[in-house]
Order: structure tokens, then C-alpha cells, then sequence
């Protein structure tokens, strides 16, 4: 891929909230996790960890805990990514809870850019009541959990959403 594929890869990706029926196959969705396995992280520690559900009932019960979002039970798959804080943190102390939040943001962004290599659509989730995900998933009280990445097969809209104009991020040298 030379620079402007990977331009017009990056452009082409938008959040998509509507799946066909169609389960993902386990090829895409272990594709999916080896992209991932290779993102950076602190100290290499790899401080993230991911739930992959594709149970109907447990999709509902996240559904519910994201506050009633239904694309949340409507994909076939949902990447739950979470920082692990006893990895991160039995290095780095306090600033290991941002590096772990780090590494598992980092992990779902490639999770995410690999479903969009495999023409999947997905959409990033992070509205959702932590204690709610916790105990349906029956997480231990060092993982937290940072995103649903809700992944299937579907259409890509036709138009992308807008961005401010990149100068208003962008400070030169200093602020
Ligand atoms: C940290 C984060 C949290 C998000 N939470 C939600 C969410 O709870 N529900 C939702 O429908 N979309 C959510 N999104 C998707 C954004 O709404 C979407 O990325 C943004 O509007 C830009 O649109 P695009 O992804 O189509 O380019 C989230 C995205 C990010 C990065």
C-alpha cells in the first residue's frame, strides 16, 4: 500500500450502526485480533485485553448497559477491549492507568482499521455504564473497560461524516 491507498484507506472508514444478518467468519474475526496483537504499547507490556462476544443474549445485555444502543445488539460481533491496570501499573504505577488506557485505545484502533481492511463496518462504542459491562461480563476489578467495538457486515454510507479543518488542531512549535 503506498501513501495515498493508505489515505484513501483511512478516508473511506466511517462508523456504521446497521448490519446485515450475516455472522462474521472466525477468519476475520481472528484477522481482526492478530492486527491488534501487533499495535505498540508501554514498556511492550501489552496492557489490554478483549472479550469477543457473538452470544445474542449477552450482545443484549451490553446493548442495555451502552444505555440502549441497539447496534450494540444488532452485530454480530462485539470486541469489548479493555486496559489491564496490573500490567500496566505494576511498572509504571499511576501513570500506568493512562498507559493502559493508551494500549487498549491503540489495540481498538487496529481492531477497527482491520475490520475496515476486510470491508467490515464497525462502530466504536464507548457510551456505556462501566459497573453495567463489569458484571456482565464478569470482569476482575483490574480490567476496565475502555470500548465496545461493535463489528458486521454491512454497507458503508455514502457520505462521511465532516471534520474540522485540520489547522484547528494543529499548534507549530508551540501553542
Ligand atoms: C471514544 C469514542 C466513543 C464513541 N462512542 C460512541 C457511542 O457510544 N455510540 C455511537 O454510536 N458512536 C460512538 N462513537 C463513534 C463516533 O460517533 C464517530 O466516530 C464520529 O461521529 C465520527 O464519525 P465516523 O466514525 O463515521 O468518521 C465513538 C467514537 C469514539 C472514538
Amino acid at each position: 500500500m503506498d501513501s495515498s491507498e493508505f489515505y484513501g484507506f483511512c478516508q473511506s472508514r466511517s462508523s456504521v450502526r446497521e448490519y446485515d444478518d450475516e455472522p462474521l467468519t472466525k477468519e476475520e474475526i481472528d484477522y481482526i485480533l492478530s492486527c491488534a496483537g501487533s499495535a505498540p504499547s508501554a514498556g511492550n507490556l501489552e496492557a489490554w485485553d478483549v472479550v469477543v462476544v457473538t452470544d445474542e443474549e449477552t450482545r443484549s445485555a451490553l446493548a442495555e448497559a451502552a444505555f440502549s444502543q441497539v447496534h450494540v445488539e444488532h452485530a454480530p460481533v462485539i470486541f469489548v477491549v479493555c486496559s489491564n491496570y496490573v500490567r500496566s501499573m505494576s511498572r509504571y504505577g499511576e501513570r500506568g492507568i493512562l498507559y493502559g488506557l493508551e494500549d487498549a485505545t491503540i489495540a481498538c484502533t487496529y481492531m477497527m482499521l482491520a475490520a475496515h481492511a476486510k470491508n467490515l463496518q464497525s462502530c466504536w462504542t464507548g457510551a456505556f455504564d462501566d459497573d453495567d459491562v463489569r458484571e456482565v461480563l464478569g470482569l476482575p476489578p483490574h480490567i476496565r473497560p475502555v470500548s465496545l467495538l461493535a463489528v458486521g457486515k454491512g454497507h458503508a454510507p455514502t457520505q462521511h461524516t465532516e471534520r474540522m479543518s485540520i489547522g484547528e488542531h494543529v499548534h507549530r512549535e508551540t501553542w
